[in-house]
């Protein structure tokens, strides 16, 4: 609970401030050198809202939603049970895979644990970085390279590395797949497409949308490499469409148990154009990056409300 005196204490300061410390931080000098008076506790408040200001904006700081900083293991509680991770058979280490500092004051998000990506969340002050796909795949691999670049990074910098890949794609509200149902405005949305048993997708039913308004709004995705594939050989207006974010083109094959028409994932593949053709099926091929971008955003987003904890996303799309 904070006091009302610190909070009108850090509104003033904030007020008498904001236009210096964001034309600082906009010129590139690391937050972190942000020099603060007062007490502990005060800069430690002010840090987070300069922080929130410095990515959303003034207009859109609440004061009493502004927290300090979240202990990594509160984070990691909540999302690994929320998205159920234990659920899953994936390649992916889901969860903690790098541990730094034990305090969140500011999360970076983004699609790929790249070491430019890691950079940019070193440069930028994130205590942690939450990703769709993270470093650890799969059997063990050596240390070495460019992957103990980026590793020694992330713990020069203390920074914690946060991965969830198929539990992301797979949550109903919180999930890639979700995101782009919504996007779409699909109704009656469920959970599609097993993989190893477990659905990582999601259908819904369309109502109002044709094939070609669907394929103009998922190419404004966030990412999008903008000429995307699409096969147009089912009905104009789409009865059931399923999403399948990523490398999803295999779950064509479903189409009849899953009562689709139409599939939407990241990924082309040589197979489907003649698959589509003779079986009469739509098929768009919005980009593996393009549509692994909500997840992350959403996920971010749930987290900032629970738990205050300011956050950037760093886009940097791969094109395919
Ligand atoms: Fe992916």
């Amino acid at each position: 609970m904070r006091s009302t005196g610190l909070v009108l204490a850090c509104e003033i300061r904030l007020r008498e401030s904001v236009g210096v410390i964001r034309n600082t931080l906009d010129s590139g000098v690391h937050s972190r050198a942000v020099q603060l008076s007062g007490s502990g506790e005060e800069n430690s408040e002010l840090r987070a809202a300069l922080l929130s200001i410095w990515i959303h904006g003034p207009e859109t700081l609440e004061l009493n939603n502004v927290a300090s900083t979240v202990h990594l293991n509160e984070i990691l509680s909540y999302a690994n049970s929320t998205l159920d991770i234990a659920a899953f058979k994936d390649a992916s280490m889901n969860g903690l895979q790098i541990e730094g500092a034990e305090q969140i004051g500011l999360l970076a998000v983004s699609v790929d644990a790249g070491l430019s990506i890691v950079e940019e969340a070193a440069a930028m002050g994130a205590n942690a970085l939450l990703v769709h796909h993270g470093i650890f795949w799969g059997s063990c691999s050596p240390v070495s390279g460019a992957r103990k670049k980026l590793i020694k990074t992330l713990l020069d910098k203390d920074i914690s590395l946060l991965a969830y890949h198929l539990p992301l794609d797979a949550h109903l509200s919180l999930g890639n797949n979700a995101a782009l149902a919504d996007l779409l405005e699909l109704s009656n949305q469920q959970a599609a497409a097993p993989y190893q048993g477990v659905p990582i997708g999601c259908s819904g039913d369309n109502k109002d949308l044709t094939f070609e308004e669907m394929l103009a709004r998922l190419k404004k995705l966030e990412g999008s490499p903008g000429d995307i594939v699409s096969l147009p050989f089912g009905p104009s207006k789409p009865r059931r469409v399923c999403l399948v974010s990523g490398s999803g083109a295999d779950q064509l094959y479903r189409y009849k148990e899953e009562g689709f028409d139409t599939l939407i994932t990241g990924e082309a593949k040589q197979f489907a154009y003649h698959f589509c053709k003779e079986n009469g099926l739509n098929a768009i091929f919005a980009g593996h990056y393009a549509t692994e971008t909500l997840g992350v955003k959403r996920l971010a987003e749930d987290l900032e409300g629970r738990f205050g904890l300011p956050w950037k996303f760093i886009n940097e799309p791969t094109g395919i």
